[in-house]
């Protein structure tokens, strides 16, 4: 038996001559009179490997007849391939057909909608798009690994059930054992939650950064890669109730120290998919976006821009007056939408911006308050076609301050005790941000709707698979 190869190494490492087993499942068959051409692919690649087989070799039969979909074993030597579009090919020996498939296949070889892929999302890692955004996200995550790694972080696990609302926006999912046919009920009539599981309300984590800054302050720079949940109702092509953020939190970093970490991370993950998944990107480039590949280069070479907030409202309300219409408002103090998000990185910088030092009315308790007595350390990066994939801040490290800002926001002290308890003992300034893991492959992949970035997408009134 020879040795069980991936095709990808088959072409990486040019084995003309050498003996080889792969497995995989069939892609296309060309039956000619004496002998067939095969496509095998096996989901280490893009391309796939043709293979030739002469009719009498065995398992000819059975094998060549096999219909897409269908999973075989292939033996035979590398050889310099004659024909256009590849380099090499596989001169089979033996075939051997594992796990037929018949025409119901839902995957047939015309090109399908990602929609009708969503549908069949147990089976779409078989087909070309799905495989090459898969393998882009595989690659980000070892290269967001290596980035932090490489700066010192410490890897942290943040807890997935947690009693705190980092947002303090009430879209937390429920953890509970109660039975919701028989709450307890306490003297108030509201239910009693010191009879649930964990003896109080909780849910599934929002963000890590709360337990992310108790190590920060106290080891430096940390970092957690993790799932988060939000149970907010929006049905968008960028919003899923379950994705995955990485959180880098650093002690003595400001704000301008974490911008500029931020614009580092970008960068790294852009060049890592440009050096290492170039096949796949070129793929998804000629089906989904034509200048996918220059735009992430021009990124990767060019400063990233800085505006405040203040200066983007100034950008929008021009944009407004020279006749370009936008959906929702464009005033001081309402929330950017995605909308205007997209209009300033695509129309005004063309590739990504970050925004500064927002109201505080609308971010959260935790941001750094500025003298200005309106505005807070916060950032945000917007990316043309996505818009936000990152906000950040620095952290409030002034105890007063900071429970004021909890007090006013009608959020409860006792949930938020041992948070306070930094800002008591040896208060450092400190700052962090989250990148929404999805939305930074929908970025560098140009996939433009979420639920094609992610395995299994949970959003709203969605949890088949
Ligand atoms: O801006 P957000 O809400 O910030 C935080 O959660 C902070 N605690 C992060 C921190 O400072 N450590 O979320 C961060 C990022 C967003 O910029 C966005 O990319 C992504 O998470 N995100 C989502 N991605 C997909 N679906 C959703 N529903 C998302 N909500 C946020
Ligand atoms: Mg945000």
């Amino acid at each position: 038996m020879s040795e069980l190869v991936l095709i990808k190494n088959i072409i990486k490492d040019q084995m003309i001559g050498k003996e080889v087993t792969i497995k995989g499942w069939v892609k296309s068959t060309r039956k000619k009179k004496s002998f067939s051409f095969i496509v095998l692919n096996d989901g280490s690649n893009q391309s796939g490997l043709q293979i030739v087989a002469d009719a009498q070799i065995p398992g000819y039969d059975n094998a060549t007849n096999a219909l897409t979909g269908s999973s075989l074993s292939i033996t035979g030597k590398v050889v310099a391939s004659q024909g256009q579009g590849q380099s090499l090919e596989l001169q089979a020996s033996v075939l051997e057909l594992l796990g037929p498939a018949d025409e119901t296949f839902p995957l047939q070889k015309k090109a399908t909608s990602l929609e009708f892929l969503r549908e069949n999302a147990h089976l779409r890692s078989r087909t070309n798009t799905m495989a090459a955004v898969m393998r882009v996200r595989s690659s980000l995550a070892f290269a967001t690994h290596s980035f932090f790694n490489a700066r010192d972080f410490l890897y942290l696990h943040t807890p997935i059930i947690t009693g705190s609302d980092c947002e303090g926006a009430g879209e937390m999912f429920k953890v509970t054992t109660l039975d919701l046919d028989h709450l307890p009920r306490n003297e108030e009539g509201k239910v009693d939650y010191k009879k649930d599981y964990y003896g109080k309300d909780t849910g599934l984590t929002v963000s890590g950064q709360l337990n992310a800054e108790t190590y920060a302050c106290g080891m430096g720079r940390v970092y957690t890669f993790g799932p988060t949940f939000r149970a907010e109702n929006s049905n968008t092509p960028r919003h899923a109730s379950e994705f995955w953020m990485i959180e880098p939190e650093v002690a003595f970093f400001d704000l301008e120290d974490v911008a500029n970490l931020a614009i580092d991370y970008i960068k790294h993950l852009i060049n890592h998919a440009l050096n290492n998944n170039l096949e796949d990107l070129t793929f998804l480039q000629s089906r989904y976006k034509e200048d996918l590949i220059a735009s992430l280069t021009k990124v990767s070479n060019s400063p990233v821009n800085k505006i405040t907030y203040t200066q983007a409202i100034d950008i929008l309300q021009k944009a407004k007056v020279d006749g370009h219409h936008f959906d929702f408002p464009v005033e001081w103090g309402s929330d950017l939408q995605t909308e205007h998000e997209r209009f300033l990185s695509e129309k005004t910088f063309d590739g990504p911006v970050i925004v500064t030092d927002y109201p505080k009315a609308i971010k959260s308790f935790y941001m750094k308050q500025n003298s200005d007595g309106k505005t807070v350390r916060a950032m945000d990066i917007l990316v043309p076609g996505v818009g936000e994939i990152i906000g950040g801040s620095q952290r409030e490290d002034d105890y007063g301050l900071l429970l004021q800002r909890i007090n006013e926001l009608g959020l409860k002290k006792e949930d938020y005790w041992w948070y306070l308890d930094l800002r008591k003992y040896g208060t450092v300034p400190h700052s962090g941000f989250g990148l929404g893991f999805e939305r930074a492959i929908m970025y560098i992949t140009g996939m433009q709707n979420i639920r094609d970035v992610i395995a299994f997408p949970r959003t709203p009134g969605n949890a088949e698979f």
